[in-house]
């Protein structure tokens, strides 16, 4: 698995950092609020886990899935699908989505949407990683909370994979061009 990976782009101890972070800056900006963090499936896992740990506001937590990917495409897919949804019923709520990365953004343009339509207290996202140049011009939507901004290239680790494989990276790396070209 190793030998499949270019170049580390964030180590075990600079994800660490942000996501203390991130969690230092949700404590302060949740404060007194009725916080639900929805984990996007599958990719946000491994932070999820971590951030949550890092938070020391009362906060609830649920999971939802949407596909954009088909298989062993790199490229994003036109349509997204919402193949698991949360079980609450979020007017309540403020709710904080959290994702691996913000990519073209079709992905959580949708799950916005949908989770707006619902009327939620508030809604907004935090993403661990951030792909600007990959952004599809036609979407609006601006993170809350950016881990780190990552060049175009295809990464996996740390909850995001190739196929399904290198979720459990303990790091976030490049893929080498030839494990998916070949
Ligand atoms: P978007 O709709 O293009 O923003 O992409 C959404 C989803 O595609 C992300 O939540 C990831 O699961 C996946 N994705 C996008 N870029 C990458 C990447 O570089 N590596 C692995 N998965 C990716
Ligand atoms: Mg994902």
């Amino acid at each position: 698995m190793l030998n499949d990976i270019q170049e580390i782009l964030l180590s075990e101890e600079e994800i660490q950092n942000i996501v203390k972070r991130i969690a230092g800056q949700i404590n302060e900006d949740y404060k007194g609020k009725n916080l639900l963090l929805i984990c996007v499936l599958k990719g946000s896992v491994c932070f999820m886990s971590d951030l949550m740990k890092e938070i020391t506001i009362p906060c609830k937590i649920d999971f939802m899935s949407a596909k954009s990917y088909y298989g062993a495409s790199t490229a994003t897919a036109g349509v997204v699908n919402i193949t698991k949804d949360i079980t609450y019923d979020i007017s309540d709520y403020d709710i904080l989505v959290i994702e691996d990365i913000f990519d073209s953004g079709k992905t959580l343009e949708k799950l916005m949407m949908v989770l707006e339509g619902r009327n939620p207290q508030s809604v907004a996202c935090c993403s661990l990683l951030d792909k600007p140049e990959r952004r599809d011009p036609n979407v609006k939507l601006k993170l809350k909370y950016t881990g780190k901004t990552v060049p175009d290239a295809f990464v996996v680790g740390y909850g995001l994979d190739y196929n399904e494989f290198y979720r459990n990276l303990p790091f976030v790396g490049i893929l080498k061009p030839e494990v998916y070209t070949k």
